[in-house]
């Protein structure tokens, strides 16, 4: 008789993955994926070699004597940044390194909730969180935006409504700065608002900051942690943050700033005794040198891209495609004539090598959101980008009959 391993595998588990990896799509327009050329290899290599060769001996030791919540230089160079670009007053003692900042969601999840639980998101939202929420069995409403991101008089509505059904909400999930995948960005009054209402209605919130840092118009808002003037010890806002956009996804190195009552929970929560500490020593000494002007670099260059992409896009689907223009990030978010169905429209793109996120799978409204989809310009480059948006458009234009084309003044 043969073994089915599978017969013991235990109740409840997530879908198992669809195939193996078998490489990326030629246009890759999905996925937080860098700029190839924005990597810093040789100043990596540098740091690496100083910090191997000061430090590399504490290897031999679990957390490099600075023990589980991460490097204590990183930690110190992250808890002064903070300070310095989003308002932020917590040092190192507050800051947790994690296996990138999807590793922070989780250890969120792990820690706030129970299934049957209610969370609050904007209505369009990370994919990556969404799923996590499902996974923890628990209900996520979303809160209607504008071009300033979550509506607050909406998610006061909520807040309301779930405090009379008896399911008060656990936290509020919120991207604030360059969305995903709206890349809008939450003034000041709506963050000061935001943290009114969770002590009215008595609830956390989860502040996912990944892409912060690439705001290339307009001030960035001071954090919503750091607006929250609670006494140590009672602050209400978990904030997560990331080096994947701004440096390089692959080094899978995130962090969560939160007051001890969470860290010393979470810390128990999180078993694998300690982050991989190479990339923590090499951050830790390419940081406080380097960083700022990586991100500066890194913000032309992905500007440059965008304006790639919005030109793509004008010339090859005119006003059949709606968007605005970001002022930050790695994406845009457009929407298409009610016709089209983005998951559809994937579906096909995908054969022909191109990658997109189509909007009902990241909102939590699938019909509302079932024309608009999600791409990134993050990755491929220049011509790759323009090659990939005609093909699209194409596409698109035999499937739908979108983008209308008359005579031979195409697109
Ligand atoms: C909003 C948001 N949060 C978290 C993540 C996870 O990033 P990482 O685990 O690479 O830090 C992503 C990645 O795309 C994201 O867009």
């Amino acid at each position: 008789m043969s073994f089915e391993i599978n017969n013991l595998f235990r109740e409840g588990l997530p879908a198992p993955v669809a195939a193996r990896f078998s490489g990326y799509p030629k246009y890759n327009f999905v996925g937080g994926h860098n700029d190839n050329d924005g990597i810093p290899i040789d100043d990596f290599i540098a740091a690496m070699t100083r910090s191997l060769k000061a430090e590399g001996k504490n290897l031999a030791t679990y957390g490099l004597l600075s023990g589980f919540q991460g490097y204590m230089p990183l930690r110190e160079h992250i808890a002064k940044r903070l300070g310095r670009t989003a308002g932020m007053k917590d040092g190192a003692e507050n800051i947790l390194m994690t296996s990138g900042s999807l590793q922070a969601l989780e250890l969120v999840n792990d820690l706030l909730l129970t299934p049957g639980d209610v969370v609050i998101a904007e209505e369009a939202c990370y994919v990556g969180s969404l799923g996590r929420f499902a996974r923890s069995g628990v209900t996520c409403r979303g809160v209607r935006m504008d071009e300033h991101g979550m509506d607050m008089d909406h998610l006061a509505d909520i807040l309301s409504e779930q405090k009379i059904a008896g399911k008060p909400v656990k936290f509020i999930y919120t991207i604030p700065t360059v969305q995903n995948p709206t890349a809008t960005v939450l003034p000041i009054e709506r963050r000061t608002r935001m943290l009114e209402l969770a002590a009215q209605y008595d609830c956390a919130i989860l502040e996912d900051d990944c892409y912060a840092d690439l705001l290339w118009e307009g001030e960035r808002p001071p954090a919503i942690r750091a607006l929250d003037n609670a006494k140590e010890g009672e602050g209400r806002v978990i904030y997560c943050g990331s080096y994947s956009k701004t440096l390089a996804p692959a080094l899978r190195v995130g962090y969560i700033v939160a007051d001890w009552p969470v860290l010393s929970q979470m810390l128990s929560l999180k078993t694998d005794s300690g982050s991989p500490a190479l990339e923590q020593l090499m951050l830790a000494e390419y940081c406080p040198t380097h960083f700022d002007d990586h991100v500066e670099k890194m913000k032309s260059v992905l500007k440059d891209k965008c304006d790639t992409m919005v030109s793509a896009l004008e010339e090859n689907f005119g006003a059949s495609a709606e968007f605005s223009r970001p002022k930050g990030g790695i994406f845009l978010w457009i929407n298409l004539p009610e016709n089209v169905d983005t998951v559809r429209l994937a579906e096909i793109a995908a054969k022909d090598g191109i990658g997109l996120n189509p909007g009902s799978i990241w909102s939590t409204n699938a019909e509302k959101y079932r024309s608009r989809f999600r791409i990134c310009f993050g990755h491929p480059d220049h011509e790759t980008i323009r090659e990939g948006v005609a093909k699209l458009a194409d596409i698109c234009h035999q499937e739908f009959g979108v983008p209308l084309r008359s005579g031979n003044t195409v697109r």
